[in-house]
């Protein structure tokens, strides 16, 4: 099956997207550019794209075979990948194993310090309000989802956080949280948009070193290199 890739239907801060001749298929090309603080810090992480195109569609790849339907058609190329094309459902869904970033923050808990259950936190995706803090109710009365797809979404999401976090695990990294989107296909919901340390804080287990996107968001040094470790651990 030959794509034919046709005109650019947007572009966001991480990827462009690309219409097909098939109407239920687009294409994602990943970029290197990173932005951080909802666009306010801006960068290039030289080799990001690859890494999250190819990390993304093996992560996609396991996660179908253990029952979670998502996006994935086929990787077209490093950075290209065809999708189905889906209405993304407008909310962030953050899940937490561990204490970081604005849980930390918001909380007064020290990063790292242990969650005693999983959390889930929705956030309203929309960059002119700075995806604020949402709970599923507001998302029902704004009619970002019914309630039958907020309970799909929270089904699939603690489903993706143990096989993520046993993923992880295998080699050594531990997933702290993580963001994920979920879309509209033909009436189901299936996870869209990416699985990548631009999404995941994932610390090495022993040392906690971080290999994720906080080194570019908080500038610790040795992004790029981070993003490589990733990539070399997962062996993809
Ligand atoms: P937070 O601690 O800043 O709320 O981030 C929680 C998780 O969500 C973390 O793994 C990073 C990820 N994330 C995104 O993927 N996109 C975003 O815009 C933000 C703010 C966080």
């Amino acid at each position: 099956m030959k794509m034919k890739k046709l005109e650019q239907l947007y572009e966001g801060k991480a990827k462009k997207v690309f219409l097909t001749d098939d109407p239920d298929v687009l294409i994602v090309d990943y970029k290197d550019d990173a932005t951080a603080f909802n666009g306010l810090k801006k960068g290039t992480i030289s080799g990001k794209g690859v890494v999250n195109n190819r990390m993304t569609n093996v992560v996609f790849q396991m996660l179908e075979k253990k029952g979670v339907p998502t996006h994935y058609v086929k990787e077209l190329s490093d950075r290209e990948t065809a999708v189905k094309k889906v209405e993304i459902v407008p909310l962030e869904v953050i899940i937490r194993n561990v204490a970081a970033g604005s849980f930390s923050k918001k909380l007064g808990v020290e990063e790292g310090t242990k969650l005693l259950t999983p959390t889930l936190e929705f956030s309203y995706k929309n960059d002119e309000l700075g995806d604020p803090f949402i709970n599923s109710y507001y998302a029902l009365a704004l009619g970002l989802a019914t309630q039958e797809e907020i309970d799909t979404i929270t089904k699939y999401a603690f489903q993706i956080n143990e096989e993520l976090k046993a993923y992880f695990a295998q080699v050594n990294m531990e997933l702290i949280d993580f963001k994920i989107e979920f879309g509209r296909f033909h009436g189901q919901i299936i996870l869209a948009d990416e699985v990548s340390p631009d999404t995941c804080r994932l610390w090495d287990m022993d040392t906690h070193e971080k290999l994720d996107k906080d080194r570019f968001r908080r500038d610790l040094g040795g992004v790029e290199d981070a993003y490589q470790e990733v990539f070399k651990r997962l062996g993809i």
